[in-house]
């Protein structure tokens, strides 16, 4: 099977913000307590955060991580998380009905995260709370000093402002299993009062509005359409959320989805665009897609856990290779729709539905979905182009005219460095593709990282961390402005020329 692709340097799709390789962090599981923060650790620091932890995060490189939640934050009391930790309250967590210790809280976060150089993406709970508790966790955050609560801070021992920029307005308000659960309407009017109080604490700031919590929920479109509709002159950003999954073992159809990830973002554009010109607006509104993933491993076996303990293990999907290659082709995906997706979050980063996993006294490992991640976030950072690109084309239980070849280029000017990520979704057959690079006089290839597996089951484990990793000895070559490669079948691959 052939491929073709022709790249030219001036056909600019987007700069890639590189906010889309950001993720999330939720009071859920063992994603804060025996995930990030283990104290008694033998890597943990002086504030019982796991080094080993933090670094395999260094790794990626994520800009930025959304947190408290998730279902997490539309119960959550900010103020429970504050000050002397032996004062906190122990809460029943509703969301997932757990016991929330509170023994992390904003002030560590947020210091962890910048010992890791990530920016918080923090969420304020529109659920059981509203236009009061939003301003009052802003004003503890990033006023300077002399107000209740900025004063409050500082006697907590956090000095500075902490700077958060970017805000979510609640969480998946649409959705049934939310605490607190509003329709559009309800929604739209609390978004928009609490984003006015919000911007009087501190104009700086950037706001994120809830979209639909899926693409089929009941009320997708006509929800964002009422949402914007309140809200479109007072926020910056729509969420998407999705997740994908292969219930039914089916893996040329599961990874097709992503065309319904495409899809969807085109719709919610379409649904923005709408309310821009029904209000003659000059803005034009920007998507946040901040939850996305695979998730469906556990969603069964989930339900048989005990309620009311201590971060149990929930969510803990154990990644395959096709997901690997799924979570390559949503990553492909966000980059070619990098014109509108300007933040995007891997939902989640440790331990729950995530790239690193933990074993409580023991190492730190990562799943197969960490390197399609790393590899996007290290090398998908410039320009996203716009090649003409022929495929051969496939149809699956649900989709038709799905490309074998699923592609992204981004060209980095500053290093002179052209990139091309690239997922075959063939099962039976290696693709060739034939790349015309004219435009990029010189340039040579110096990396083609593949990532492929005979079995599309392989799993990474603790005791085998290493059955599903990439290799180098990929094929790609240059010679007169052509590139040529063999894309083995089901494998996602990284082209690196200079
Ligand atoms: O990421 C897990 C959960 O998925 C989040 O808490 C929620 O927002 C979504 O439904």
């Amino acid at each position: 099977k052939q491929a073709k692709m022709i790249i030219e340097k001036e056909y600019k799709l987007a700069e890639v913000d590189p906010r889309i390789y950001s993720s999330f962090i939720e009071h859920l599981g063992r994603a804060v307590y025996g995930g990030i923060y283990e104290p008694g650790h033998p890597s943990a620091d002086e504030h019982g955060f796991r080094q080993d932890v933090a670094s395999m995060i260094g790794e990626i490189g994520v800009p930025m991580i959304r947190y408290p939640g998730g279902n997490f934050v539309s119960g959550y009391n900010w103020e429970d998380g504050v000050g002397p930790v032996a004062d906190r309250p122990r809460r029943l967590e509703l969301a997932w009905r757990t016991t929330e210790p509170n023994e992390v809280g904003t002030n560590e976060f947020i210091r962890w995260a910048k010992g890791i150089r990530s920016d918080v993406m923090m969420a304020v709970n529109l659920g059981t709370k509203g236009v009061d508790a939003a301003r009052n966790l802003l004003e503890y955050c990033n006023h300077p000093s002399g107000s209740y609560y900025s004063d409050l801070r500082r006697s907590h021992g956090f000095e500075q402002p902490h700077g958060i920029k970017t805000w979510c307005l609640g969480n998946e308000m649409d959705g049934p299993w939310q605490i607190g659960q509003k329709t559009a309407t309800e929604y739209g009017r609390l978004a928009s009062e609490t984003a006015k109080a919000m911007r009087l604490v501190d104009p700086s700031i950037e706001l994120v509005a809830c979209g639909s919590s899926f693409r089929s929920m009941p009320t997708y479109a006509e929800w964002e359409a009422t949402v914007l509709d309140y809200t479109y002159e007072q926020v910056d950003y729509l969420s998407l959320h999705t997740y994908y999954g292969n219930t039914e073992k089916d893996t040329a159809n599961y990874l097709a989805k992503s065309l319904d990830m495409d899809l969807f973002i085109k719709e919610i554009v379409a649904v923005c665009d709408y309310i821009k010109a029904k209000k003659r607006s000059k803005k034009t509104m920007n998507l946040s897609f901040d939850e996305w993933n695979v998730w469906f491993h556990t969603l069964e076996s989930d339900k048989q856990i005990d309620p009311w303990q201590v971060a149990p293990a929930q969510l803990e999907d154990q990644y395959t290779f096709e997901d690997a290659l799924m979570v390559g082709s949503m990553l492909i995906t966000l980059l070619n729709n990098a014109d509108r997706v300007k933040i995007a979050c891997l939902a989640q980063l440790v331990n729950v539905i995530a790239p690193i996993m933990t074993v409580s006294e023991g190492p730190a490992w990562r799943q197969s979905i960490f390197y399609p991640y790393m590899h996007a976030s290290l090398y998908g950072r410039g320009t996203v182009l716009h090649p003409i690109v022929s495929s051969p084309l496939y149809d699956s239980k649900d989709y038709t005219d799905v490309p074998l070849l699923d592609s992204s280029v981004v060209y980095n000017e500053e290093n002179e460095e052209l990139v091309i990520f690239a997922v075959n979704k063939s099962l039976e057959d290696t693709l060739l593709l034939e790349c015309d690079v004219r435009g990029f006089e010189g340039y040579r290839v110096i990396q083609h990282t593949v990532l492929e597996n005979v079995d599309v089951k392989a799993v990474n484990t603790v005791e085998r961390q290493d059955t599903v990793t990439p290799h180098d000895q990929g094929d790609a070559k240059t010679d007169a402005g052509r590139l040529t490669v063999s894309l083995s079948k089901l494998s996602w691959n990284v082209i690196r020329l200079q």
